[in-house]
C-alpha cells in the first residue's frame, strides 16, 4: 500500500487555490490594468495583484521543491511559512520585525557572489549558474536567534563545503567571510550610518565544512523569499541566528579573524563564535528558554542548539575563547 506522509509544509489540497479562482483572480487583474478602477475593494485587491505580478518570475523555481536529506530532521513542529516570513531580522531594511513588504524591493538578479582572498584564484559566479552546479537538498533546522526566540524551517540549499572545494582556498586560509548586498535604493537601513555596513560575519574554515554549515537558496519547497535572505544565506543552526548571513554577495578566505556585524556594534554583548548555550546569558536577558515563533510556547534551550553531536568537537581546545556570545 502507498501511504503518502504530507511533509511538514506540504499544504492539504483542501488549502491550495482552486484553478477556477485562479483563473477568475488573473482574468480580474488583466481587466483592472486594462481600464480606471472605480471599486474601491477592487483597488484593494489589485494592489495586493500587482505585487504578485511585478516580482520577477525567479529563474531558478524549477528546481523545487528539492529531495529531503532525511539525516537532519527536528522533534517539533515545523513552524508555519506564514509565521516565518513575516517576523523577520534583516536590518538593512529597517530595524524593527516587518521588513517583509520593503524588502520585495530588493533586486535579486543578476545576482553575482564574489570569491576572493586567499584562494588559488578569484572567481565572479552568476547566482543561476552556481545553483545548478551545486547539490540542492532540503533540511529541517531549528533557527534560534539571541534575542531568544526560535523557528523550525525546511532549508533547501547545498553544504557550504561544496562552495569551499570550489573556492580552492589556499592551505593558510583560516576564515572564511561573508558580506551581505548593499543597495541604498532599496535598502533604507543603510541610511542609518551608525551601523557598521555592509553586514558581515565569517566561520573558521573548520566550521565553514562542517556538515551542518549549509548555504540556503530555498524554504519550504520554493525560492527562499527576500526577506528571509534570497538569493543566497547562510544556515548554522548551532550558533546564534545572527550569524546566519542574508543575500551574500562575497565571500573571502582569510587568516585574520573578522570582526562581525554585531560584534562591531557592540562587542560587550555579541562575539566571532556565538555559539548557543542556555547557560551563558546574554548580558541584558537569559538565554535558558526560548520563544517558538507561532505557536508562542517556551521551551528549554539547548547546547548548540541540540547539535552538539555535529559540532561539539570543534571547540574542544578553544577554552579561553568567549564561545558562547
Ligand atoms: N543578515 C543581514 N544581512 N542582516 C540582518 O539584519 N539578521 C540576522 C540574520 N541575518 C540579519 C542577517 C539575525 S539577528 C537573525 S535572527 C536572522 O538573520 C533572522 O533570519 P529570519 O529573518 O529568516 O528569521
Amino acid at each position: 500500500m502507498l501511504i503518502k506522509i504530507p511533509r511538514g509544509w506540504e499544504r492539504p489540497e483542501r488549502e491550495a487555490t482552486d484553478e477556477s479562482h485562479f483563473l477568475q483572480r488573473r482574468r480580474l487583474v488583466k481587466s483592472l490594468a486594462a481600464g480606471p478602477v472605480l471599486l474601491a475593494s477592487a483597488a484593494t485587491f489589485l494592489t495586493a495583484c500587482e505585487e504578485e505580478a511585478k516580482a520577477e518570475p525567479d529563474p531558478t523555481a524549477d528546481l523545487y521543491p528539492v529531495k529531503q536529506n532525511l539525516r537532519y530532521r527536528l522533534d517539533r513542529p515545523l513552524t508555519d511559512e506564514a509565521e516565518a516570513t513575516k517576523y523577520n531580522n534583516f536590518y538593512e531594511f529597517g530595524s524593527h520585525k516587518q521588513i517583509a513588504k520593503r524588502a520585495q524591493a530588493m533586486k535579486i538578479r543578476p545576482w553575482q557572489v564574489r570569491i576572493d582572498g586567499m584562494v588559488e584564484q578569484e572567481q565572479l559566479l552568476d547566482i543561476d549558474d552556481l545553483l545548478r552546479r551545486m547539490p540542492l537538498e532540503e533540511r529541517l533546522y531549528r533557527h534560534r536567534c539571541v534575542e531568544a526566540w526560535s523557528m523550525d524551517v525546511p532549508w533547501s540549499g547545498f553544504p557550504m563545503k561544496a562552495l569551499v572545494d570550489l573556492a580552492r582556498p589556499l592551505s593558510s586560509a583560516r576564515y572564511v567571510v561573508m558580506e551581505t548586498a548593499t543597495d541604498e535604493e532599496t535598502m533604507p537601513g543603510l541610511a542609518q550610518s551608525w551601523y557598521p555596513w555592509p553586514y558581515i560575519d565569517g566561520l573558521t574554515i573548520e566550521e565553514a565544512t562542517n556538515e551542518l554549515a549549509f548555504l540556503v537558496t530555498g524554504a519550504y519547497g520554493k525560492p527562499v523569499p527576500k526577506q528571509m535572505g534570497a538569493p543566497l544565506r547562510l544556515a548554522v543552526p548551532w550558533k546564534y541566528g545572527f550569524k546566519s548571513i542574508k543575500s551574500i554577495v562575497r565571500f573571502t578566505f582569510t587568516d585574520k579573524r573578522p570582526l562581525n556585524f554585531w560584534e562591531a556594534v557592540q562587542g560587550a554583548e555579541y562575539g566571532f563564535w556565538a555559539n548557543v548555550n542556555p547557560e551563558v546569558s546574554h548580558p541584558r536577558w537569559s538565554q535558558a528558554s526560548e520563544r517558538l515563533l507561532g505557536s508562542g510556547e517556551r521551551v528549554p534551550t539547548r547546547l548548540y542548539n541540540g547539535y552538539g553531536e555535529f559540532v561539539a568537537h570543534l571547540y574542544k581546545d578553544l577554552a579561553g575563547e568567549k564561545l558562547f556570545m
